[in-house]
C-alpha cells in the first residue's frame, strides 16, 4: 500500500523529469545538467528503495500461501537472472531434492532473489573462470526446519562488514542502496528463522544461510 503510494509519485517525478530534459536537453548549462542528474538519481533510487520494500510492506494485505519447494523456486530465480547469468559464465548448482516449505513462494522468492542478485553483482569482480554459485539445503532442529547455504567464489564479504550487512543502509556497491539483506531478513525473521553469514565462506567467496520450517 504504502510501497504504491510511494511509487505513483515517483512515477509522476519521473515523468516530469523526462518532459523537461526531451524539451530542454541536452542541457548546455553545467550547473543544470548537474542538478538535473542530481534528481534523476534520486528518483531512481527512490523507486529501488519502493521496489526492495515491497514485499515486506504488502505482506500485511496479502493472503499468503503456507506451501512451497524451495529447490523449484531456486531454480525460478536463477531462471529470471539467466541472462546475467549466462553473460557472466556463473555455473550454479542446485541440489536436486524436493524440500517442501511451509512458505510464501512469493516471500521466499524475495530472499532467494536478493541473494542471488548480490552473488551475481560480486562474482563480477573475479575471473570468468572461476564463478560459481551452489546451494546446499541442510536439515536442522530434528528435521523441523531447513537451512538454505548459498556460497560464492566473488570476493567475498570484508571482514568489517560481517556484523554489519544486515543493517540498514550498509552497502559497498556503487549506486546500491544496502537494504536487500535487510528485507530478506526481515522475511526469514517473519518466519521465526535467522538470515547469517560466514567468513571466510565455504568456497572462498561470500556464504549467507537462512532457515524455514519445513511442512510436514
Ligand atoms: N555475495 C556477496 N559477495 C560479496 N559481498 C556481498 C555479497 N552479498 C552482499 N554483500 C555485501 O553486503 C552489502 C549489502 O548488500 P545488500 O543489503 O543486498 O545491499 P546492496 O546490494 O544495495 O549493496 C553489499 O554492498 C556488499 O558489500
Ligand atoms: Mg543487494
Amino acid at each position: 500500500m504504502l510501497v504504491h503510494e510511494i511509487r505513483n509519485r515517483t512515477t509522476a517525478f519521473g515523468s516530469f523529469l523526462e518532459f523537461i530534459k526531451s524539451r530542454f536537453g541536452p542541457f548546455k548549462n553545467k550547473d543544470i545538467e548537474r542538478e538535473y542528474r542530481c534528481a534523476d538519481n534520486a528518483i531512481n533510487t527512490l523507486e529501488r528503495l519502493a521496489d526492495t520494500f515491497a514485499p515486506l510492506a504488502s505482506r500485511a494485505f496479502r493472503r499468503r500461501k503456507r506451501h512451497s519447494i524451495l529447490e523449484d523456486q531456486i531454480r525460478e530465480c536463477l531462471a529470471l537472472q539467466q541472462a546475467e547469468i549466462k553473460k557472466k559464465n556463473i555455473r550454479c548448482r542446485v541440489p536436486d531434492s524436493e524440500t517442501h516449505v511451509a512458505a510464501d513462494p512469493g516471500e521466499v522468492d524475495a530472499i532467494i532473489l536478493n541473494l542471488i542478485t548480490n552473488a551475481i553483482y560480486w562474482l563480477g569482480d573475479v575471473p570468468k573462470e572461476n564463478r560459481e554459485l551452489e546451494f546446499r539445503l541442510v536439515s536442522i532442529n530434528n528435521g523441523d526446519r531447513v537451512r538454505v547455504w548459498i556460497n560464492d567464489t566473488g570476493p567475498g564479504l570484508d571482514a568489517d562488514d560481517v556484523e554489519k550487512v544486515f543493517w540498514p543502509g550498509v552497502t559497498r556497491k556503487p549506486g546500491g542502496i544496502g537494504m536487500g539483506l535487510t528485507v530478506a531478513s526481515e522475511l526469514v525473521a517473519a518466519y521465526g528463522g535467522r538470515m547469517s553469514t560466514k567468513h571466510p565462506g565455504t568456497k572462498g567467496g561470500a556464504s549467507f544461510a537462512f532457515d524455514l520450517p519445513v511442512r510436514k
